[in-house]
Parts: C-alpha cells; structure tokens; sequence
C-alpha cells in the first residue's frame, strides 16, 4: 500500500495502472475511518483491480469552523487498517495541494440538494461537490463508492456526474450498523455513556415504522417517528422526511414513489445523528 500527498505522483502511478488495462476504484474519506468505511473500501477491493482511499478532511464542505477544526484526523491509524483490506493507494493530501488557490466554483445542484441537509447546511453540498469533482479529475476513477447512510449525498453526487457527464459509476453501499442498530459514525465518540445508550432508538423508531406501511399513511408514519423519539430525554428531531429516493423530494402518499425512504436528523445532546429507512 503507497501512502501519497501529492497529486502529480498519484496521477503519475494511476496512469501507469492504466496502461496495465487495471480497473481502478475511488473511496472517497475525510478519515477517522471505522467499520462503515472499511465495508466501502472493501467492496471496492472485490470489484476493481485497483483500490484508492482517499483521505483528506475537506474544508469548503464544513459550514462550521468549530466542526472543522475539531474533525479527528488519525492517518495513522486508518492506514493500519486500509492496509489489511487490500488498499493499493491511500492519497492524503493537504489542503494547499488539493485547494492551492480558492475554489470559486458554485454548483447548481438542483433540487436533490434544496431539501432536508442542503437548507439546514448552507454551502455543504457545494463543498462536497468541490472535493469530490477535483477527486474524480485527479483520480479518474471506473467505480466510486459512497455510503448510503449519507443518502442525501449520494443523490447529489449523481446529479453533479450527470452535469458534468463524468465517465464514472457510482457505487452506492448500504449502511453499516452496530449491533444495537446504531449506524456507525465518528460522531458516536462524542456521545456520553447515557446518550449512546439511548441513541439506539433511532433505528428500532425507523425499523418499527416500516411495519406500519402501508396501513398507516406518510403523515401518520412521520408522526410515529417523530413522537416517538422527541420522547427520549436529550433527543431532538431536526427533521425527518419521507421522499422519493431518486428524486429526494417529500411524498405525500405512498403510491407516489416504488421507492419510499425515510430520512431523519436528530439531536441527541449536541451531537448530530443522521439515519435513514427504505420502505
Ligand atoms: P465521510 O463522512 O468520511 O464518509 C465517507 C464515506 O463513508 C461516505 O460515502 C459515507 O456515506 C460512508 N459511511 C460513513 N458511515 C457509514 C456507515 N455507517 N455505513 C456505510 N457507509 C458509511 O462523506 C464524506 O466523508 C465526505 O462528504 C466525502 C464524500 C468524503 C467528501 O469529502
């Protein structure tokens, strides 16, 4: 596994791949990787013949400062675990390499990005679509792989390809999961003691609700999630919405969509927890 900073000599290794006729496949990361992760990369190692990570905590998507600079940054211990799942190239660059002048680019991303995170996140997904657009230039890879526990987001990758007719598939992978039923984040190390264990609730909430479908209508399924939560002490809904999961816009009735998804934030103390639920 080759550890690089620096996009020429990256460039430079992926060509030679290339002409070798190796299939390669993106990971895109901002590190502090755990399981979650790991099943991406995976994947990745299973259908490509070679696998990047990339790993680099992307400014221009944080809308807060205090985010940013708190972000956990462990190089170190996320190459002690690429290495073993078979990752050829991790590329960590800094900030200067990737950003050496600002980027001014302003993406219209249409309406999978005017609801739910994009609103509540000015100027994130214009970020992501910064960093990951830059990655796919630099890295130009056959397959990338996202998480869908960030559904949004993978959603909003799509459409940025599509505008910009990038000759890259999109990969989406399902969420990884504690055995709790908690989906795996680096912000789970910020809960205390009592608010991990009380944060389980949001999965078996989204997990019951999809027992009441299609008896129980869209409103009153939102209601059930909704209530259901608020009543845990230190648990707040942001918000959470049952859209069409290509299109990401709210549904009404259930014969609006093959493909029903349910979308939550929630505050659980300080800590921002998001989740979702096909249904
Ligand atoms: P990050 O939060 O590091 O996540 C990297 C990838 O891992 C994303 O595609 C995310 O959806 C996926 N992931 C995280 N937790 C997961 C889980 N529990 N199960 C399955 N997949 C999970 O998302 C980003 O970074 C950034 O926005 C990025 C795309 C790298 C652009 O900077």
């Amino acid at each position: 596994m080759k550890i690089v900073s620096s996009i020429k000599d990256l460039k430079n290794f992926l060509a030679l791949e290339r002409e070798k006729g190796k299939k390669i496949g993106l990971v895109p990361t901002m590190g502090a990787l755990h399981a979650g992760h790991i099943s991406l990369v995976k994947r990745c190692v299973a259908e490509n013949d070679i696998c990047v990570v990339s790993d680099f905590v992307n400014p221009t998507q944080f809308n807060d400062k205090h985010d940013l600079e708190t972000y956990p940054r462990t190089l170190e211990a996320d190459c002690a675990l690429l290495e073993p799942v078979g990752c050829d190239y991790v590329f960590a660059p800094s900030v200067a390499e990737m950003y050496p002048e600002p980027d001014t680019r302003v993406f219209d991303l249409g309406p999978v990005a005017a609801v739910m995170e994009g609103p509540r996140r000015p100027g994130h997904f214009n970020g992501v679509a910064q960093v990951v657009s830059k990655l796919f230039y630099i890295v130009e890879p056959d397959n990338a792989y996202f998480g869908e526990k960030d559904f949004q987001q993978i959603a909003v990758i799509r459409e940025m390809v599509r505008q910009l007719n990038l000759p890259v598939h999109i990969v989406d992978c399902p969420i990884q999961r504690e055995a709790d039923g908690l989906a795996l984040s680096s912000r789970n190390t910020r809960l205390t003691p009592e608010q991990r264990q009380k944060a389980p609730v949001i999965a078996r909430t989204l997990k019951e609700s999809t027992t009441f479908v299609p008896a129980k209508s869209v409103q009153e399924v939102i209601d059930f999630v909704v209530n259901t939560i608020n009543q845990v002490p230190e648990m707040k809904v942001e918000y959470f919405e049952i859209v069409d999961g290509h299109t990401m816009q709210s549904i009404k009735n259930w014969s609006d969509t093959t493909y029903p998804v349910g979308c939550i934030t929630v505050y659980c103390g300080e800590v921002r927890l998001i989740d979702n639920i096909k249904y």
